[in-house]
């Protein structure tokens, strides 16, 4: 009884109760790639294997070499931090809406039953230019909207190099997953933080779920962990390191792999003592691109395992909503 005066009912998540905490949980084995070797052609064979073994496993990589030095990421970090720290009639000013996506909420409820995360977002586009809502990007800190203008430029190179590095993994031309997510495949922003919470053992920070993005770049607070990946029906903490981008593959580009490379379902665990921030970029293709397997990756040995679809978004979310993996959904009979 005592529990539900400290922590809201809609926030503990019963089955929680008496899961082991978390430092107890493995950390997992995820490479570390150097973006920078990537683009010079001579060695770079070695560091594409090591791409496609990590994402056809735990389908997640950590990229160095980024373009982005250290000293800028925690500029990204602090401001993060500095934003949410806003008194909360501040924040409020840019709220969500009911009906888009963008804006400050703190929670994100996806169906009446879910419990909600002990957390609070901000979500941004950033690109292409003409979808993002200037309007909600925070005026405070001072720097906040330039220094996200400057994270954006950055992230779209990274995704280039990614993706052109994912398709020479596979032996594909360079271009194969950028041609198919289009030239307009949108990227967005969600900064969260979630707060120190006083049922760690209860509450998450962020429920299980994979993405629905074709790959997601997170910005990972350098102190404080939380981040889990669920494999062969073990959670698995995700490493922190400093200086590099935690790349996971969402829902699409399994689709686009024809299922050689993974998206695992992760989640956000909570902390007593620590708050902790994390800066998610989700790359969206364009929602009337049709997302299929790629022709070179079917064959008799490996028949096509996923059906085409479109608006790969509103197509998670209902499946979703239905308590079920929507990459399962896009899978072909057999
Ligand atoms: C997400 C996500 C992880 C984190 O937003 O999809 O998995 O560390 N976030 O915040
Ligand atoms: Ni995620």
């Amino acid at each position: 009884m005592e529990l539900q005066s400290e922590v809201p009912e809609k926030y503990i998540k019963k089955d929680r109760n008496g899961e082991p905490l978390d430092d107890h949980f493995p950390v997992m084995e995820i490479p570390v790639i150097d973006l920078g070797v990537l683009w010079t052609s001579s060695n770079s064979r070695d560091e594409l294997e090591k791409l496609r073994s990590a994402l056809g496993s735990w389908g997640c990589f950590q990229a160095i070499n980024h373009g982005m030095t250290p000293e800028f990421l925690d500029k990204m970090r602090e401001v993060t931090k500095e934003f949410f720290e806003l008194p909360m009639e501040q924040k409020q000013k840019y709220s969500k809406e009911n009906n888009d996506f963008q804006g400050y909420s703190n929670f994100l409820v996806l169906s009446e039953q879910q419990k909600l995360g002990w957390s609070e977002n901000l979500y941004l586009a950033i690109k292409p230019e003409d979808q993002c809502k200037l309007e909600l990007w925070p005026e405070k800190p001072e720097v906040f909207r330039s220094i996200l203008h400057e994270y954006s430029i950055k992230l779209q190179l990274i995704t280039e190099v990614v993706f052109k590095a994912m398709a020479s993994s596979l032996n594909l031309g360079d271009d194969h997953f950028l041609d198919q997510y289009g030239e307009r495949a949108k990227m967005s922003a969600k900064f969260n933080i979630y707060p120190p919470c006083p049922r760690p053992d209860m509450v998450l920070g962020m429920n299980p779920h994979a993405d629905g993005s074709a790959i997601t770049l997170i910005l990972q607070d350098k102190s404080t962990e939380g981040l889990q990946f669920l494999k062969d029906n073990q959670w698995f903490r995700a490493p922190v390191i400093p200086e590099a981008l935690l790349i996971n593959v969402g829902d699409q580009a399994v689709i686009s792999s024809n299922g050689i490379f993974k998206s695992l379902v992760h989640r956000v665990v909570t902390n007593s003592k620590k708050e902790r921030m994390s800066l998610v970029v989700f790359y969206i293709p364009e929602l009337d691109k049709e997302i299929e397997p790629f022709e070179e990756l079917v064959d008799e040995s490996r028949p096509k395992l996923y059906k085409k679809v479109k608006n790969y978004p509103e197509f998670y979310l209902r499946h979703y909503q239905l308590g079920k993996r929507p990459i399962e959904a896009a899978r072909i009979e057999t």
